[in-house]
């Protein structure tokens, strides 16, 4: 080869290899002189649903399962310790009385009688913690001429006693009592005996024992650790409470909220439609005992600062199972609860609904603004049933907006249907629900680019990506799939102007009392962590913004050019320009983000980002904080950030400036 080629082969190679790295460069554009759309503040929410082991079990903080033997199989949770002896119990019901908690047990003990004793499993074990206070309480009465007391025990897997107390309750009628302990040891699957003394018998209901260390320290209240991880999403809202939960298998075991509330002894126990659910997760220990009912739902909202909004049965039970529906003209009873649950958030304290808010300790309105008429219905039976709905909630309520179901998928015909009708009746909120692969996500990231601006607003209501399921249940939290739904919600939150409501589901999961993965939040007895995709959810719920801005990539939005995902909002609180910046390449890109039309130069900024090489990692019990978001001080140059995006990763960038 002559030299002359040579020399004109490296020249091109060059410029070739010039162009490549050109290429890589990734001019971006932020208009930041024309928000395109406020954002909501109810943009990024919270799921919440009783599925694996979410309430019972979970958040709501009673140790004691059956407390008031209502399980299908009465003493279920509970063993009987020394049968062997004439000691004993006896499951006894007055349902005439008491048809909300008939069951109850009679201890009698014979005299001279070895001690008899009850053990309590708790959920999967009690988690207890050395130095907490537990508040040990039941219902009971002494039968006439009995004195039978109780020595009330913590134990460890070993059977040491990790606390105790004694207690031996007066009255011959129904009566609550109650004792405070100190545990003396720290343990996961701890147990409660109760061990009877005395002579006679004693009848015995809603057996209970709470830590004191509860949400604001809230007697018989919330777990502490597991609402502080909710507090941290620093949610718009809360949709409650569920899901299919709302629906129930059957029109029998929907969620009737009027049930969930007043004492809890009088809150009537229906089983959880998760026990049954899947053949391969059959969970038969699975109720709801309602402690957490509507009046601590809307408590937990205000608490976090977050919209309640309550999804109520529209008369058809999950369509996936009985498919159960309740007659058009027999629906009244159904759109009663709805408008009364309005006026139990809102009404005075002299209204009949407001009156036992008040009475349960909260005079002042919760401030209810939407509320959702049935969860994932589908077909015409729905809309025909949501058009009465709407019809009776507006009549009396016209500013309560109302949330419709697109039913279980984000396509097909079931989907366009429910689309093409609800947006010929002005539906105002319609909830979408997307479970799919994480490619799917990936492409779907310009879903609403094209939805029509003037037509009803979107809830993405419940999405997760669901990768490969290999390994242990909490590995399907991996990373892949928490970086497509990062992909997939810059797309979200460029259409702020249409998308409204998000929520990632299901949100928490008992590692060993679930159901259904992928989950937000995983936990057991004692502890607790945010997996992946909670990083990539608070990551975008505390840099929420207050404006959408345009963001551009040679004119067009990023929705997965070179893998590239992107969206910027401006916040007006903190007047800082927020990038969001996904790079789902195996290689880093280098990226330039021009920000036209700011006011004045700058020069620091912060880069917060969740990035691994491996996108099978994932955050577990064992390892809670392994990828976890990482923050650092960036350089800016003329108006513009460059950045270098790590392979698989995901940036918040945030700059102070005055528009
Ligand atoms: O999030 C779990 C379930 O998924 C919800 O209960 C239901 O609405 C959806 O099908």
């Amino acid at each position: 080869m002559s030299r002359k080629i040579c020399i004109q082969l490296t020249i091109a190679f060059s410029l070739l290899l010039g162009f490549k790295t050109f290429a890589q460069e990734h001019i971006i554009h932020v208009n930041t002189s024309k928000p395109l759309a406020p954002i909501q503040s109810t943009m990024w929410g919270i799921f919440f649903e009783d599925i694996n082991f979410a309430a019972d079990g979970g958040i709501y903080a009673e140790l004691v399962k059956n407390r008031s033997f209502e399980f299908f199989q009465p003493l279920m949770g509970w063993k009987i310790m020394k049968p062997d002896t004439t000691t004993g119990i006896e499951i006894l019901n007055r349902h005439e009385t008491n048809p909300d908690n008939p069951r109850y047990a009679r201890i009698t003990i014979a005299p001279g009688e070895p001690s008899f004793g009850l053990s309590n499993e708790g959920f999967r074990g009690m988690g207890i913690k050395k130095g907490v206070n537990y508040h040990f309480s039941l219902l009971s009465r002494q039968m006439t001429g009995s004195k039978v007391s109780m020595h009330v025990e913590l134990i460890n897997p070993k059977n040491e006693v990790i606390g105790s107390t004694r207690l031996t309750p007066e009255t011959t009628t129904w009566k609550r009592s109650e004792v405070s302990f100190q545990a003396t040891e720290t343990e996961k699957k701890g147990k409660l005996n109760i061990w009877f003394e005395g002579e006679g018998s004693i009848d015995l209901d809603m057996i209970s024992l709470f830590p004191e260390e509860t949400w604001k320290n809230r007697p018989g209240g919330l777990r502490a650790d597991l609402v502080q991880l909710l507090a941290d999403l620093k949610p718009g809202f809360i949709r409650f409470p569920g899901g299919c939960i709302v629906e129930g298998r059957e029109l029998e075991t929907r969620y009737q909220w009027k049930k969930t509330l007043g004492d809890i002894a009088d809150r009537k126990l229906i089983v959880n439609r998760w026990n049954t659910e899947f053949q391969k997760h059959l969970t038969p220990d699975y109720f709801q005992s309602f402690g957490l009912g509507f009046y601590e739902y809307f408590q937990l909202s205000e608490d976090l600062g977050a919209e309640p909004l309550p999804i109520l049965s529209c008369g058809m039970a999950c369509q996936y199972n009985t498919a159960e529906m309740v007659p058009i003209d027999q629906l009244d009873p159904y759109i009663q609860d709805a408008i009364d649950l309005i006026e139990f958030a809102n009404g005075s304290s002299n209204s009949k609904w407001g009156k036992i808010r008040a009475q349960m300790g909260h005079p002042a309105p919760f401030n209810l603004k939407m509320i959702g008429v049935g969860n994932e219905q589908w077909g015409p039976q729905y809309i025909e049933r949501y058009q009465v709905f709407a019809k009776a909630i507006h009549e009396k309520y016209p500013a309560i907006k109302i949330v419709s179901s697109a039913g279980p998928g984000p396509t097909g015909k079931n989907f366009e249907y429910a689309s093409t009708e609800l947006k010929k009746l002005n539906a105002q909120i319609v909830d979408e629900h997307y479970y799919a692969n994480p490619d799917w996500f990936l492409k779907n990231a310009d879903r609403y680019d094209n939805y029509d601006r003037n037509s009803y607003k979107i809830f993405a209501g419940e999405y997760a990506a669901h990768g490969t399921k290999t390994g242990i249940p909490e590995s399907h939290n991996h990373w892949r799939c928490a970086l497509s739904e990062a992909a997939f919600m810059t797309g979200l939150e460029r259409n702020a102007e249409v998308v409204q409501l998000c929520s990632y589901a299901p949100l928490f999961a008992h590692v060993d009392g679930w159901q259904w993965t992928p989950d937000l939040i995983w936990f057991d007895n004692l502890n607790s962590y945010g997996t992946v995709n909670y990083y990539v959810q608070k990551m975008f719920s505390n840099n929420k913004g207050t404006d959408v801005l345009p963001i551009v990539m040679g004119n067009k939005p990023l929705t997965g050019q070179d893998g590239l995902y992107a969206s910027a909002t401006f916040d007006q609180n903190t007047r800082q320009i927020i990038l969001k910046l996904v790079n789902t390449n195996g290689q880093a890109r280098s990226v330039h983000v021009v920000l036209d039309g700011i006011k004045k130069e700058m020069n620091k900024g912060t880069a917060t980002t969740l990035q691994s090489d491996d996108l099978t990692t994932f955050n577990s019990m064992d390892q809670p904080m392994k990828l976890i978001p990482v923050e650092k001080e960036i350089s800016i140059k003329k108006r513009t950030v460059n950045q270098q995006l790590a392979p698989y990763s995901f940036s918040v960038i945030k700059i102070k400036q005055e528009l």
